[in-house]
């Protein structure tokens, strides 16, 4: 069961992603400020009645932000400049690591029905003055949390932006403002055994699926929070532990289908966040999941191919790939909307399908290598290619366009004007 890093999904996700992990500490990270404005009641009153929530199904005739096409725009885009992000991770810096072709970076994302806003950095860091905006899961969102730290940081000076690492909690701080944006490892959400920050690659996977406290306990008084979790779930089944580590005698360990795992996982933090989010304080979204590149064959590629090599888009409108589960996504949707129905409302930003498209954008070969590679490696660069992250700048710069969007227009993200 211990397998060698290896980026091929059926392999435990253990290792790149705690490479990755171990990537950002040793990279250390500094600081970020937000200063938040509480998002008023009122701003919901000001919007167009015709948009609605945009969650995907576009119910109702409102604006569907995550059904469109991607527009080759490299007068917009990119956003900042690899080069310039004072906390740029090893793992996502892919011109840093010898990429040549770099159109990846230069598309906008649009909607088919209307704009989706312009990121204003400034704003955000007025957003979050005296505040804290907690990133939650695995290393997906870690890479959504560095392009974070690189939007707000483009605006203001290197002096002026910190980073601190304690534990499982990364902290970026603008200082002027007095404004966090932090990741906190937590790649299953609940607790599990997999929650070391560095030292997680363990051959069997255990999840305290009924545990959240430790965890939450370091993002409870946040006042925006960005969770995911999916990718550490993909295999069949799950040894899912009912009770304490600590107290052994009494815990019962239970091998479960993965997405029963994975529902009793996301309940346990709905029940969680029902009793201790307030939504007067605290805006609360999910990303849904990220899609991989991985497997040649399922855009027509020869097998044994994956994201190595690629340079374009794949073409094919509504495109999904294998390792991108619906059903997961409907689990997803089914515990956000009981939590609404409780008085918690949870905006899932909906990037699966947009990233799909993405084949091209993903770090492959060019990214920091934590360990000497193999001449078998070598000569074979697709047998080591992670088609699991992204470039930076690049595509999760967009899904905190879209998260933008939501923070400051809840009910009607594509509207520009911010007040
Ligand atoms: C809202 O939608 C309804 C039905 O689609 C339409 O009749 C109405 O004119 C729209 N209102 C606005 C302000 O666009
Ligand atoms: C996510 O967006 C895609 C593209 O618009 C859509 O097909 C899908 O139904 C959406 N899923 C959810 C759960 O909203
Ligand atoms: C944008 O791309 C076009 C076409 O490839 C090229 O002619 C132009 O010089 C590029 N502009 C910038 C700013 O890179
Ligand atoms: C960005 O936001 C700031 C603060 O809200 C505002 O003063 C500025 O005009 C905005 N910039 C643009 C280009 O909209
Ligand atoms: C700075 O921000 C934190 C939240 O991250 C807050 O608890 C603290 O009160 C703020 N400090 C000041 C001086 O407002
Ligand atoms: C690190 O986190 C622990 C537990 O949350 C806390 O007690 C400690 O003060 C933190 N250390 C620093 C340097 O912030
Ligand atoms: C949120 O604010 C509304 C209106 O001010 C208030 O009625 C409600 O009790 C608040 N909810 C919580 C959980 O504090
Ligand atoms: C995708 O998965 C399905 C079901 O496991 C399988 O039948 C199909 O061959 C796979 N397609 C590719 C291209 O791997
Ligand atoms: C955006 O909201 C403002 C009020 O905040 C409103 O005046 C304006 O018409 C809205 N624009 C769009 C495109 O919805």
């Amino acid at each position: 069961m211990a397998k060698k890093p290896q980026l091929i999904p059926n392999a435990t996700w253990g290792i790149p992603i705690r490479t990755t992990f171990r990537a950002a500490l040793a990279l250390l990270i500094a600081i970020l400020l937000i200063s938040a404005v509480y998002f008023t009641q009122n701003r919901a009153a000001q919007v167009l009645e015709n948009y609605s929530t945009g969650g995907g199904g576009g119910g109702g005739g409102g604006c569907d932000l995550f059904t469109g096409k991607w527009v080759f725009d490299n007068e917009s885009y990119p956003l900042y400049k690899e080069r310039e992000c004072v906390f740029m991770s090893d793992q996502l810096a892919c011109e840093k690591f010898g990429r040549e072709d770099l159109g990846y970076r230069n598309w906008r994302w649009q909607p088919d029905e209307c704009e989706l806003p312009k990121f204003n950095a400034t704003a955000v860091l007025k957003r979050l003055r005296n505040k804290r905006m907690v990133f939650v899961g695995d290393s997906l969102n870690r890479g959504q949390w560095v392009s974070m730290v690189c939007l707000v940081g483009s605006v203001i000076p290197r002096a002026l932006q910190s980073m601190q690492s304690n534990g499982s909690l990364m902290t970026f701080k603008a200082t002027e403002y007095n404004a966090s944006i932090e990741f906190y490892w937590s790649p299953l959400m609940v607790e599990s055994n997999s929650d070391d920050p560095v030292n997680h690659r363990l051959p069997d996977r255990i999840v305290k699926v009924k545990a959240i406290e430790k965890h939450a306990k370091h993002w409870a008084d946040a006042h925006i929070l960005v969770f995911n979790t999916y990718l550490w779930w993909r295999i069949p089944k799950i040894k899912a532990l009912f009770g304490s580590f600590e107290e052994s005698e009494t815990s019962k360990l239970k091998v479960v289908e993965m997405r029963r795992g994975y529902e009793m996982a996301l309940r346990t933090w709905a029940d969680w966040m029902e009793v201790n989010i307030n939504p007067n304080n605290t805006q609360v979204f999910f990303m849904s999941m990220s899609p991989i590149h991985d497997r040649g064959e399922e855009w027509g590629q020869n097998k044994g191919q994956n994201c190595y090599g690629e340079t374009e888009q794949i073409a094919e409108v509504g495109y999904r790939g294998n390792g991108t589960d619906p059903k997961m996504m409907k689990i997803v949707e089914t515990v956000l909307a009981e939590l609404k129905t409780r008085g918690l409302n949870v905006e899932m930003i909906n990037i699966t399908q947009l990233t799909e498209y993405r084949k091209e954008a993903h770090p492959s070969v060019y990214r920091k290598q934590w360990e000497a590679l193999k001449p078998h490696q070598i000569s074979n660069p697709s047998s080591y290619a992670d088609c699991i992250h992204w470039c930076l700048p690049g595509v999760p710069d967009v899904w905190n366009e879209l998260l933008y969007a939501y923070i400051f227009h809840p009910t009607n993200p594509s509207n520009q004007s911010l007040n």
